[in-house]
């Protein structure tokens, strides 16, 4: 039987190149997105993945969402923790909401779905939990406070979740990428990305979702089951952890 992975942010960005880099390694897989009913449907048609609708900010949601996807597809093997958002600013202009929400979406939700499926995975003694992190989480960023708060915080939970779990069967690990295009690179102000980003990635250019895929694909892997608690940077040498 094929394993099931979940993807969170699944159908977009570099969560759609995940979802189809699993599909393409044989994997059952469910993709989760909050709100863009149009990129999801367009997707499912594409790919031929199922997609599933629900916030990955409330506990109550990923409960009843990872049940629905369960019923339907079989217990949850792989989990990709990878739905996020940015709310851009500088602490002295950020609002309360533009902290909270992006707190909520990119950090809770990991909290949020690990629960909702880890019971499960030890008592089936096999597990994959991969953490879709941040270059901002690791060398900070202006502008995003909230944000790399919220990045460094999953690298930190997935060394504890990984310590908790090791003899279980299940790994955990985080990957942080770097500038990656996609809708969320492109949202910063161009002139920012080439005077103040682009020079700075030695590589000379932005990263493909597929090379983040790729990781996802390894750290799923049986061949990757002495790897947990790992950091994975994928910046183009931007930034040496
Ligand atoms: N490094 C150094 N200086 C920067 C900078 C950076 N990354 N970003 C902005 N600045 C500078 C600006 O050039 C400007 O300098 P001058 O006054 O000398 O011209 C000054 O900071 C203020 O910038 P703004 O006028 O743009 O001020 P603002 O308040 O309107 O916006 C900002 C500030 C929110 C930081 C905005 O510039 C911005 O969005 N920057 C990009 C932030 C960023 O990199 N976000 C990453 C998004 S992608 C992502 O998050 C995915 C991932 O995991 C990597």
């Amino acid at each position: 039987m094929a394993r099931v992975a979940v993807v969170t942010g699944g159908t977009r960005g570099i969560g759609e190149a995940i979802s189809v880099g699993l599909k393409e390694a044989g994997f059952t897989v469910a993709a989760n997105y909050g709100g863009n009913d149009e990129a999801a449907n367009k997707f499912k048609e594409s790919t031929g993945i199922s997609v599933y609708k629900w916030d990955v900010g409330s506990f109550a949601a990923c409960k009843e969402g990872l049940e629905k996807v369960e019923a339907d597809l079989g217990p949850v093997d792989v989990l990709i923790n990878n739905a996020g958002i940015t709310r851009d600013g500088m602490l002295h202009k950020m609002s309360e909401e533009n902290w909270r929400s992006v707190i909520t979406t990119n950090l809770d939700s990991a909290f949020n779905m690990c629960r909702n499926v880890i019971e499960g995975m030890r008592a089936r003694g096999f597990g994959r939990i991969i953490n879709i992190s941040s270059i901002n989480g690791q060398k900070g960023q202006m502008g995003q406070t909230n944000y790399s708060a919220a990045k460094a915080g999953i690298v930190g939970f997935t060394k504890s979740l990984a310590q908790e779990n090791a003899f279980k069967g299940i790994t955990v690990n985080a990957i942080c990428p770097g500038y990656i295009a996609t809708e969320m690179v492109k949202a910063v102000p161009e002139e920012v990305l080439k005077s103040k980003i682009l020079p700075f990635i030695p590589a000379g250019r932005l990263g493909e979702p597929e090379e983040i895929a790729r990781c996802v694909n390894f750290l799923a892997s049986d061949d990757a089951g002495f790897i947990t608690g790992s950091t994975i940077s994928a910046n183009g040498g931007q930034y040496m952890a």
